[in-house]
């Protein structure tokens, strides 16, 4: 039988895989005959796993040791792992979700990723209408290449000083997923001209790790459940956005890069349609003038 997905004897590189999404995610790379290298900051203990690795994203010089010992080349990276931002700091959520990553992908995809390979990000519903004009003029500060990390930690905080200063974490959350959603817009160009796609999932609610946060968050799961449920009538499970993650590494995405993946069964598309309102249209100059 044609192996239409290709995942047979190719290398990939997961974060996040000790829970929820990437978990899920690693599970059935395994299955598909991948050799998976299992990245969390605790072990990752996915049976079948070539190798579990331990790294903290929130720091530079894990992740460079990390790298040192992953292979000098492999042929996807799937960069998932996050926080809620409800229990961290606005820095320390802004760091793990979108510092690590764009350092991972300016410092280290761009030579180690062979050709026909494949980035894939999990970003968030909560990163949604980063591309208007007005929102995406507050992200491309972080996104230029030329960024460093010290950079960028600066940056953050002046980010958080010139909106009076203690920023929630959440507000990172939402800072991260936008940026990250535009970063993966900007690099198009730099992985094709690798023979690289690079794409990203954004979730709608899924029950992971993360969901007692989010409650919490919310005021409930019930709360929650009520704001969340779509048209699926349910809340997304770590196995629903794993295969999506599977579709947009594998041979069946060949031809797909730059692309937006809204795993929501709908949701996105009920406020496009102006079905439902469109809740995440606010530039954050806008919001935080409004919360001080
Ligand atoms: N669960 C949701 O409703 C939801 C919705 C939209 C987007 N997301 C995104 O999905 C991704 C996966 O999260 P999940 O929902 O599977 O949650 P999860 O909490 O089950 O998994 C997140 C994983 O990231 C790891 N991680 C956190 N900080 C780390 C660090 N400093 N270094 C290394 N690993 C670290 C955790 O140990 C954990 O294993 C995240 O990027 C999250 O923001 C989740």
């Amino acid at each position: 039988m044609t192996d239409l997905l290709g995942y047979q004897g190719r290398t990939c590189v997961v974060t996040g895989a000790a829970s929820g999404m990437a978990r899920a995610l690693t599970e059935s790379l395994v299955e598909l005959g991948a050799d998976v290298y299992a990245i969390d900051r605790v072990a990752s203990n996915v049976p079948g796993v070539t190798r579990s690795l331990v790294a903290d994203l929130s720091d530079k010089a894990s992740i460079d040791e990390l790298f040192r010992a992953l292979p000098d080349t492999f042929d996807a990276f799937f960069g998932v792992a996050g926080l809620a931002g409800v229990h961290t700091s606005f820095l320390d959520t802004f760091t793990v979700n979108f510092i690590a990553n764009k350092y991972i992908t300016d410092r280290y995809l761009v030579d180690r990723i062979a050709p026909g390979g494949s980035i894939a990000y999990v970003t968030s519903a909560g990163g949604l209408r980063w591309e208007f004009p007005e929102i995406r003029d507050e992200l491309t500060p972080f996104t230029a290449p030329e960024r460093s990390w010290d950079d960028l930690v600066d940056l953050t905080a002046r980010f958080d000083e010139e909106h009076g200063g203690e920023l929630a974490g959440f507000v990172g959350y939402m800072l991260s997923k936008r940026a990250l959603n535009l970063l993966v817009a900007e690099r198009v160009e730099t992985f094709a001209a690798k023979k690289v796609r690079v794409n990203a999932v954004l979730p709608s609610m899924t029950a992971t790790g993360m969901l007692g946060d989010f409650a919490e968050q919310r005021g409930g799961l019930d709360n929650l459940k009520a704001a969340s449920t779509g048209p699926a009538g349910r809340l997304a499970e770590p196995g629903d956005m794993a295969k999506a993650l599977v579709f947009l590494g594998s041979d069946l995405a060949g031809f797909i890069s730059g692309v937006f993946l809204d795993v929501d069964y709908g949701m996105n598309a009920l406020e496009l349609a102006g079905i439902n309102p469109m809740r995440t249209r606010w530039t954050f100059a806008q919001s935080l003038a409004k919360q001080s």
